[in-house]
């Protein structure tokens, strides 16, 4: 059954005067990969910003329209709890540092003082390394820094840390640019198993993996949706010229 989980209103983002986005509407499905594609500087990463809240956190950003989760306006809910349902894994894997690995998957819940016991806190490091598809190769090392682990590792480690907090939607801006192929084929499967439980939308300046892994493909021009449909058709028969030049790789 197709039900959308994210709907997106005529959402435009500013930073100070300059108009980034302009009157986006975009409908996520849950169950599916929305893949998000355009050239660099199009607005991608501040569209996904603008979904969990983070673009308001910049001094002088500004954010009008809606964004609706479940059909609740996100932009009347606490940031925080949007930000749990909704979460985000960057391009750049960045486990916190200081943390273990145990500690680094449960990060959400102490950082946000949300108390649960060790039998809880256990359970739910398992369930989301496993989710992950990191359990078997880091379970006997729970207690070592996530940064010893290779960079594949620590981007599953980060997608572990978003699932832990049982998100309806995860967001991954170009999740797999700083990772070799190895990781990469790793982490679309991985995001095709995902699926099955959360919305995905990627964000992604990889043609042929937008086409490998996702269901629908939005494509962003100059801050503009220009185009959004089924992979199949954007990937086969766009209607748009700009998506088509991007596509046979004319620009961008
Ligand atoms: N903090 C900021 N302050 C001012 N302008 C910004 C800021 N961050 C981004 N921009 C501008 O907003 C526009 C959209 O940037 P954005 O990062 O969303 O693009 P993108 O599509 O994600 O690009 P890329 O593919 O290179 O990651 C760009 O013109 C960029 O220069
Ligand atoms: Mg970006």
């Amino acid at each position: 059954m197709e039900s959308t989980v994210l709907k997106i209103e005529d959402l435009s983002a500013y930073f100070s005067e300059e108009r980034i986005l302009k009157d986006v509407n975009l409908s996520i499905l849950r169950k599916r990969v929305t893949a998000i594609m355009g050239p660099s500087g199009c607005g991608k990463t501040t569209l996904i910003r603008c979904i969990n809240r983070m673009h308001e956190l910049v001094p002088g950003a500004k954010v009008s329209g809606r964004v609706f989760l479940d059909g609740k306006d996100i932009y009347t809910m606490n940031p925080i709890i949007v930000r749990r349902k909704i979460g985000m894994v960057f391009q750049k894997p960045n486990p916190f540092p200081t943390m273990n690995i145990y500690d680094n998957v449960i990060a959400g819940y102490k950082l946000n003082g949300i108390k649960i016991n060790r039998n809880e806190q256990d359970r739910i490091v398992e369930e989301s390394l496993k989710k992950a598809a990191l359990w078997d190769e880091v379970k006997d090392f729970l207690y070592r820094k996530g940064t010893f682990l290779s960079g594949g590792q620590q981007q599953r480690l980060c997608i572990a840390r978003a699932l832990a907090m049982q998100p309806e939607i995860i967001l991954l801006d170009e999740p797999t640019s700083a990772l070799d192929p190895k990781s990469t084929s790793h982490i679309e499967e991985l995001i095709s198993q995902l699926k099955k439980d959360v919305a995905i939308i990627l964000v992604t300046h990889n043609i042929a993996q937008a086409a490998r892994v996702s269901d629908f493909t939005a494509f962003l021009y100059l801050g503009e949706l220009v185009e959004f449909g089924t992979s199949e058709k954007i990937f086969s028969v766009p209607e748009d010229k700009r998506t088509e030049e991007y596509l046979t790789g004319k620009f961008g």
